[in-house]
């Protein structure tokens, strides 16, 4: 008797690594890929699953991925059934920190106006067309998206959290495109992609990890030589090279680690295997683009900062401020 659950089964079933042999080190990908595949099986995989099945997959739907918001499917073709099938796997689906989105005209306001760090990126970007491009810490893949008029050859969208990994089937219900690929793995794992993709999404994720130089250096393993990575990083503000280590919490979160100024990050860069290192903006955040909304209903950047001057975080320390950087794998 096979007792693979079919969520499981499906993940492992998906080999979209297939036709890159000799490219990628498939054996450990694939004994990686069998660990992570016990996400799945957890009773917290339930919460996602159990509405997730209840959506009917549909085959061509509208779509467009050229605006601010990603659209899939159009306001008023549901049957009353299939739409109220779809909205409860979208509120399981609560907070949702990336977007806007709109499913089938339920309109998606998400903590994040990841537009608008999409406008600042996109400039930056080389030719995406034909390009194998990794998202590190995709999320609810909304980024992936915006790729793809770009006609890239190949996404790999890579986020351990299990419930990315059901936005993605989600997603996958109504459009299906070789070109966009998930899997539940960590920055840690991009040794499994030796010299694999020629462009490196690395936003929102640097100041989270205890050992930032240790993880440019395994994301520079993972790229080509003349590769491109944007890196995109809360840190602080200021002209030297420093870091700025909270004691315990910082914007009420545990998970902040090294909070760099961008010639902090600039170092840690060519210290890692970059050059052509420039930054494109440096700018305190503002509530217009991180705020609470009915799709995200916990706390946002209004409550982790002081509510007497928002230049210091709750904690004290200064606010954060966004840093952007493209460089090039030497
Ligand atoms: C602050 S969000 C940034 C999302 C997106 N990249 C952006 O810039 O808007 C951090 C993301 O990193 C993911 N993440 C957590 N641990 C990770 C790891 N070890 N490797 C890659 N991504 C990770 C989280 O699940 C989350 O989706």
């Amino acid at each position: 008797m096979n007792l693979t659950p079919p969520m499981t089964e499906a993940y492992l079933a998906d080999r979209y690594y297939a036709p890159y042999p000799g490219e990628v080190d498939a054996e450990r990908l694939e004994q990686r890929r069998r660990e992570q595949s016990g996400l799945l099986d957890k009773p917290s995989a339930r919460v996602f699953q159990t509405p997730l099945e209840q959506v009917k997959p549909r085959d061509g739907d509208s779509f467009d991925f050229s605006g601010d918001t990603i659209r899939l499917g159009e306001a008023g073709i549901l049957s009353a059934e299939d739409q109220s099938a779809l909205e409860a796997s979208l509120k399981s689906l609560i907070p949702w920190r990336k977007g806007p989105f709109s499913y089938y005209g339920t309109e998606i306001d998400s903590e994040w106006r990841s537009n608008l760090k999409w406008d600042r990126v996109e400039p930056w970007l080389p030719d995406l067309k034909n390009k194998k491009i990794c998202d590190v810490g995709c999320n609810n893949e909304y980024y992936m998206y915006r790729m793809l008029p770009a006609d890239p050859w190949f996404v790999l969208g890579i986020d351990p959290m299990v419930r990315y990994y059901f936005h993605h089937q989600l997603n996958k219900k109504f459009h299906r495109d070789h070109r966009i690929n998930f899997d539940l793995l960590g920055v840690d794992d991009l040794d499994l992609f030796p010299r694999f993709f020629d462009v490196v999404f690395f936003m929102g994720i640097i100041y989270h990890r205890r050992n930032p130089v240790q993880t440019l250096n395994v994301i520079n393993s993972c790229m080509k030589p003349g590769g491109t990575i944007i890196l995109e990083a809360s840190g602080i503000p200021g002209d030297e090279p420093y870091c700025l280590f909270p004691e315990g919490r910082y914007m009420k979160a545990p998970g902040y680690w090294f909070l760099p100024t961008a010639s902090a990050l600039k170092n840690m860069l060519s210290r890692s295997g970059f050059h052509k290192i420039e930054v494109f903006e440096n700018f305190k955040l503002e509530h217009e683009e991180q705020r609470q909304t009915p799709w995200a209903i916990y706390e946002s950047l209004e409550h982790f900062l002081d509510p007497d001057n928002p230049d210091k975080t709750v904690e004290g320390y200064p606010a954060p401020v966004r840093i952007y950087i493209r460089a090039e794998k030497r």
